[in-house]
């Protein structure tokens, strides 16, 4: 979905590379994106979809390029370029021997943005996770645990949300219910 506009990209992406093992993964890529654009990446298995979501929310690092989030670089203002990004990539990690609720709780301390406290029953709504939220992660099904890492990263009102494989055991009617909380 993309909206014509003239404001600074909310993602731009220089001249991107990364090598692994000495294999390049990436090759020189760059785009931009817009606020309020909506884009997925389409390739086939190891086409290096994982290994781009993981360089922008800086869990790696590129061999070169850079990367910038509303105007910021990660590379040289990182705490302001990543305090407005929520993400998943692959499999969302929690505490299993927490609940829903004191997750969440956790991740707005460690935020880099003040969470209000009503944000954490809002975000569990907008998944459908209310009448779960006291339960133990570890009882949670793939979906359910899935569904906690949307909240996740949902919770400091994000300026760009990264999804990697966000769909994994979500059942089809939840997405269609909750969908229109994103935009
Ligand atoms: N930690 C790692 N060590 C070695 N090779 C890696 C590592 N991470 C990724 N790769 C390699 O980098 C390439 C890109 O992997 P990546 O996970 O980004 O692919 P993908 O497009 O997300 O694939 P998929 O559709 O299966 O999720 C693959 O060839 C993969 O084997
Ligand atoms: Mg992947």
């Amino acid at each position: 979905m993309t909206q014509a506009n003239n404001e600074k990209p909310i993602l731009e992406i220089k001249n991107l590379n990364k090598k692994i093992d000495g294999q390049t993964v990436i090759d020189n890529i760059h785009f931009s994106i817009q606020k309020g654009d909506i884009y997925g990446f389409v390739g086939s298995n190891g086409a290096g979809k994982t290994t781009t979501l993981r360089m922008i929310t800086r869990l790696i690092f590129a061999n070169s390029g850079d990367i910038f989030i509303d105007g910021h670089s990660i590379k040289n203002d990182s705490i302001l370029a990543l305090s407005r990004v929520g993400s998943i990539i692959e499999n969302p990690a929690f505490y299993l021997h927490l609940t829903a609720k004191q997750n969440l709780i956790l991740s707005a301390k460690l935020a880099a943005v003040k969470v209000p406290k009503p944000r954490i029953n809002e975000v569990l709504s907008i998944v459908d996770l209310k009448e779960a939220k006291d339960s133990k992660v570890k009882t949670f099904s793939l979906g359910m645990k899935q569904r906690l890492g949307i909240a996740n990263a949902l919770l400091c009102y994000p300026s760009l949300i990264i999804l990697d494989e966000p769909t994994n055991g979500v059942d089809p009617c939840r997405l269609r219910m909750n969908i229109r909380h994103f935009y």
